[in-house]
C-alpha cells in the first residue's frame, strides 16, 4: 500500500527539510493551513509536493471520504460492536437531524444538554445545595474516558473558570481518593460518578468510597451524588435518583465523551456560555472535516503527514508537546485517544494488519520537556516526529512577556530540530572557545545536531474554550483518517479486556481465597512477596 511513497522517501533520503526549503520561497505557505485563526504548517517535514500527492491519493483510494460520510449519516461503522459513532451529534448546536435506525437523536440530545445546563446553573448559583450549605466542590469519579476528557479541558480553560472548584479522582489507588476528598466538606461538596458502563472496577469503588465518606457526614448521601452513564438501570442500583442521571447513547465512545454528559464538570466549572462555545468550536470543526478538500483538510492533513512518518518513514513514536501549561493533561488525553483507538493488529476484515497500527503516543508540555527528554529528540538516534502547539498570546496581559519566551522556545525548537548543528559550525563554535587540537576534536562532535527531523506547529490566537473545542475534533477525526488507511476500527477496545479479567481472578488470590497454583512461575512469586509483606 505504501510502495510508492516509500519509494519517495528513500529518493528524498539526500535531502534535507533545509534544502526543500532553499529550492522553494513558497514552501511555508504551500505546505501549511490556515482554518478560522489557526495555523497548521507542516513544512518542517520531507513531504514535497509528490509526497503530498501520494498521499493525497492514499487517502482516495482509502475512502476516507465515504467512511466519513458514513460515519456522519449514522451507518454502524463500528463494525465489532455494532454502533454508530456519533460523538458530533452532541456537539451539533444547530440541531440538524442525525438519524439512527431511522430516528433523529438530536431532540433526546438537546434534551439532555439543558437539562446538564439547568443542574449547573442551579448548583453554580446556589440553588442547589448540599446538606452544609452552597457547594463549593466538585469530584469526578471516573477514569479513562470518564475521566481524562473533563480533567484536560477544565485545567485549559482555566481562566474560564468561575463555577464550584473541581477534582478528579480517577486510580483504584486509595491513594487518588483519599489525598482528594482529604480537606473536603462532605456536606458542601457534589460527587459525579462518571462511567459510560457503571461497571468500571476503578470507578465503583472509587464511588462506594465517596458514599462512605459522605454517609458518615451527611443524612442523605446520595441527594449528593450524580451519575453520568448510559446504563441508566445501573445507576438506579446505586441509589442515585433518575433526576440526578445523565444519560447517553452507545452510540458516543468513551474516549469521544467529553462533549456530552461526561463533560459536565466542564460545564459546572465554566458555565453554559462557554461550554456552549466550547462545542461550537467541535462543530465547527465537523464541518470543515466534512466539506474541505484533503489538501486543505486539517485532520486530513495532520493524518496524512502522520501516517507519512509513522507507516512510511517508519519512526514508531510521536512527541505532542503543547506550549501550553494548562493543556499539561493532553498528551494523556491523546494517548487514549490515538493509542485505544489505532493500537489494534487485525484489520476490518479480521486480516493480520500488514505493518504497524498507530504510533506510540506521548509529551509533555513545554518549555518543561526542553529540560528532560529533548536530548533524545535533537541528538538520539531515533528520530521522534514532534507536533508542536501553542496559542500566539496568554490569557495574562501583565505577563505578556513569559507568553513571548514560551513562543519563542517553542519556535525554536522545530527550527532547531531542522536545522541542527554541522560539525564544521561546532568547531567554529569550540575554536572561538579557545580549543586547539584534539580537544578541539573531541569536543566539537558532542554539541553537533544532526537536524533534518520533522514536525509541525499548530499555532492559533488564543486557547479559548472555542479553539478547544476545534483543537480535540481536529484530534478525533485525524485520528479516524488514519484509522481508516489503515483498515482498522478505530473505536472498540478489545485490547483492554485482558488485564481486567486477570485482576478479578488475582484480588482473591492475593486475600489467599483462592489459589496461585494455575499461574505462571512469575506472578506466583510475585504474589508470594505481596503476602508476605501483607503477613509482615
Ligand atoms: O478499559 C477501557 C475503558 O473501557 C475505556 O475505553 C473507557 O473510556 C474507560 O474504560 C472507562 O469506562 P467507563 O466509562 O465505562 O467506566
Amino acid at each position: 500500500m505504501y510502495d510508492r511513497l516509500k519509494a519517495l522517501a528513500e529518493a528524498l533520503n539526500a535531502q534535507d527539510i533545509v534544502t526543500l526549503f532553499a529550492q522553494d520561497a513558497g514552501r511555508a505557505e504551500a505546505f501549511s493551513l490556515r482554518h478560522d485563526g489557526m495555523l497548521l504548517d507542516y513544512s518542517k517535514t520531507r513531504i514535497t509536493d509528490a509526497v503530498r500527492a501520494g498521499l493525497i491519493d492514499l487517502a482516495e483510494t482509502r475512502q476516507v471520504a465515504a467512511r466519513r460520510d458514513a460515519m456522519f449519516a449514522g451507518q454502524a461503522i463500528n463494525e465489532t460492536e455494532g454502533r454508530a459513532v456519533l460523538h458530533s451529534a452532541l456537539r451539533n448546536l444547530e440541531a440538524k437531524p442525525v438519524l439512527v435506525e431511522g430516528r433523529d437523536v438530536m431532540p433526546e440530545v438537546l434534551e439532555t444538554l439543558a437539562r446538564m445546563e439547568r443542574f449547573a446553573e442551579d448548583l453554580r448559583a446556589g440553588r442547589i445545595k448540599g446538606q452544609g450549605g452552597a457547594i463549593t466542590d466538585v469530584v469526578n469519579i471516573g477514569i479513562g474516558g470518564s475521566h481524562l476528557g473533563p480533567d484536560m479541558a477544565t485545567r485549559a480553560l482555566a481562566p474560564y473558570h468561575d463555577g464550584p472548584r473541581c477534582h478528579f479522582v480517577s486510580n483504584v489507588d486509595g491513594a487518588d481518593i483519599h489525598d482528594t476528598l482529604r480537606g473536603l466538606d462532605p456536606g458542601r461538596t457534589l460527587v459525579i460518578v462518571a462511567s459510560k458502563t457503571f461497571t468500571t472496577i476503578e470507578t465503583m469503588t472509587n464511588a462506594r468510597t465517596a458514599r462512605d465518606w459522605m454517609a458518615g457526614a451527611v443524612d442523605a448521601p446520595a441527594e449528593q451524588f450524580v451519575a453520568v452513564s448510559s446504563a441508566l438501570d445501573r445507576t438506579a442500583e446505586f441509589g442515585i435518583a433518575p433526576e440526578r442521571v445523565f444519560g447517553f447513547a452507545d452510540w458516543v465512545g468513551g474516549r469521544y465523551s467529553l462533549w456530552g454528559p461526561i463533560g459536565l464538570p466542564l460545564l459546572i466549572a465554566v458555565g453554559p456560555a462557554d461550554f456552549r462555545a466550547f462545542l461550537s468550536g467541535g462543530a465547527d470543526m465537523d464541518a470543515h472535516f466534512c466539506k474541505a478538500p484533503m489538501s486543505e483538510n486539517m485532520p486530513v492533513m495532520l493524518a496524512l503527514t502522520g501516517l507519512w512518518h509513522h507507516q512510511v518513514c517508519g519512526y514508531p513514536t510521536r512527541a505532542v508537546l503543547p506550549y501550553d501549561q494548562r493543556l499539561a493533561r493532553l498528551p494523556a488525553y491523546l494517548q487514549q485517544l490515538e493509542m485505544e483507538s489505532n493500537g489494534k493488529r487485525v484489520t476490518m476484515a479480521g486480516d493480520d494488519l500488514q505493518g504497524p497500527c498507530g504510533p506510540i503516543v506521548w509529551g509533555e508540555p513545554g518549555t518543561n520537556g526542553q529540560h528532560a527528554f529533548y536530548q533524545l529528540i535533537h541528538q538520539g538516534t531515533q528520530v521522534v516526529p514532534c507536533e508542536f502547539m501553542v496559542a500566539a498570546t496568554g490569557h495574562e496581559p501583565e505577563l505578556a512577556h513569559h507568553h513571548r519566551l514560551l513562543v519563542a522556545n517553542c519556535l525554536a525548537q522545530s527550527e532547531a530540530l531542522m536545522v541542527g548543528r554541522s560539525l564544521e559550525q561546532a568547531r567554529e563554535m569550540m575554536a572561538a572557545a579557545g580549543l586547539t587540537g584534539d580537544a578541539l576534536e573531541r569536543q566539537a562532535r558532542h554539541r553537533v545536531f544532526p537536524g533534518n527531523r520533522p514536525s509541525t506547529t499548530l499555532i492559533y490566537d488564543r486557547l479559548t474554550p472555542r479553539r478547544l473545542g476545534q483543537v480535540i475534533a481536529l484530534y478525533e477525526h485525524r485520528v479516524f483518517v488514519e484509522g481508516v488507511i489503515l483498515g482498522i476500527n478505530s473505536f472498540d477496545q478489545w485490547g483492554v479486556e485482558l488485564g481486567k479479567v486477570l485482576a478479578g481472578e488475582l484480588e482473591p488470590i492475593l486475600t489467599g481465597e483462592a489459589s496461585a497454583e494455575e499461574k505462571d512461575g512469575s506472578t506466583r512469586a510475585l504474589v508470594e512477596f505481596v503476602r508476605g509483606c501483607a503477613g509482615g
